[in-house]
C-alpha cells in the first residue's frame, strides 16, 4: 500500500466522514443497531459514537486498511463496548454463517471492489432475524448529474480510495439477497450532489 492510501487518506476520510452533516445521515441507522453488531469498512471508526451502548452487546468491526484500522483502534481505545477489530475485506468476512444481529454498512460499499460478494457474504454472516442498517452514498436519480458521476469516477477512485460514485446502491443490496424494509434516498443537505446522492434504511434477508 503506498504513503498516500496508508498515511494520508484515513486522516482525509476520517475528517470529511465526520463532518455534522454526514453524522446526520449516519444517526438516522446506527443507533438502532443491536445484539452482535458487525461494521463493513469501519473507517475511522466514525459511528462509535452513535452506538446505543446499552444495545449493542458486541461490535465487530472488519477493515482491509492498516491505516484506517489505526485510526479506527484509537478510538476503540475508549469505549466500552467488547469489540474486535479485523483486518479483512468484505468480500471475506471471517465470520460463521448466521452469526450476527446486525450489520452496519455506511459510506463503505463504494469502496468494496466486489460489492456483489460482500453483499453475498453480508448476507451469508447475518441471522435469518437479523438486519442490516445501511447508509450509502451512490448513484443519483437525475441524469444530468448521473453523467458527472460516470464522467469523474475514474479520477475520483483514484484519490478517494477506489469510491465508486455511480452505484445504484438499492439494486446491490436487494442483489446480495435483501429485502428492504425501509429506505429514504436524497441529496445530503450541503453536500455536491455527484458524491451526495444518500441510500438511508434498513433491509432484512430476502
Ligand atoms: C469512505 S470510508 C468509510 C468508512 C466508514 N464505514 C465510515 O462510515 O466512516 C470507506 C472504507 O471502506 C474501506 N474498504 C475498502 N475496501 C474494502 C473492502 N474490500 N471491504 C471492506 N471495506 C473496504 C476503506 O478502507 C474505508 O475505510
Amino acid at each position: 500500500m503506498g504513503f498516500y492510501s496508508e498515511k494520508i487518506l484515513p486522516d482525509l476520510i476520517g475528517c470529511v466522514c465526520s463532518r455534522g452533516a454526514i453524522m446526520k445521515q449516519r444517526a438516522k441507522v446506527v443507533p438502532r443497531a443491536k445484539g452482535q453488531v458487525l461494521e463493513i469498512g469501519m473507517g475511522a471508526a466514525a459511528n462509535l459514537e452513535l452506538y446505543d451502548t446499552t444495545r449493542v452487546e458486541r461490535l465487530i468491526g472488519v477493515e482491509p486498511s492498516a491505516g484506517m484500522r489505526r485510526k479506527a483502534a484509537e478510538k476503540l481505545a475508549d469505549t466500552t463496548i467488547p469489540h474486535d477489530l479485523l483486518d479483512a475485506g468484505g468480500e471475506a468476512l471471517p465470520l460463521p454463517d448466521a452469526s450476527v444481529d446486525t450489520i452496519v454498512l455506511t459510506y463503505t460499499l463504494c469502496s468494496i471492489p466486489q460489492a456483489e460478494d460482500a453483499m453475498r457474504e453480508m448476507r451469508r454472516v447475518l441471522k435469518p432475524d437479523g438486519q442490516l442498517l445501511f447508509c450509502e452514498h451512490g448513484r443519483a436519480p437525475d441524469p444530468g448529474v448521473v453523467r458527472w458521476q460516470e464522467r469523474i469516477e475514474t479520477i475520483w477512485k483514484r484519490i478517494a480510495g477506489g469510491c465508486h460514485l455511480a452505484r445504484p446502491m438499492d439494486q446491490l443490496i436487494t442483489g446480495g439477497g435483501f429485502a428492504i424494509r425501509e429506505m429514504e434516498a436524497e441529496y445530503m443537505p450541503g453536500s455536491p450532489r455527484f458524491a451526495g446522492f444518500d441510500y438511508i434504511g434498513m433491509a432484512t434477508p430476502a
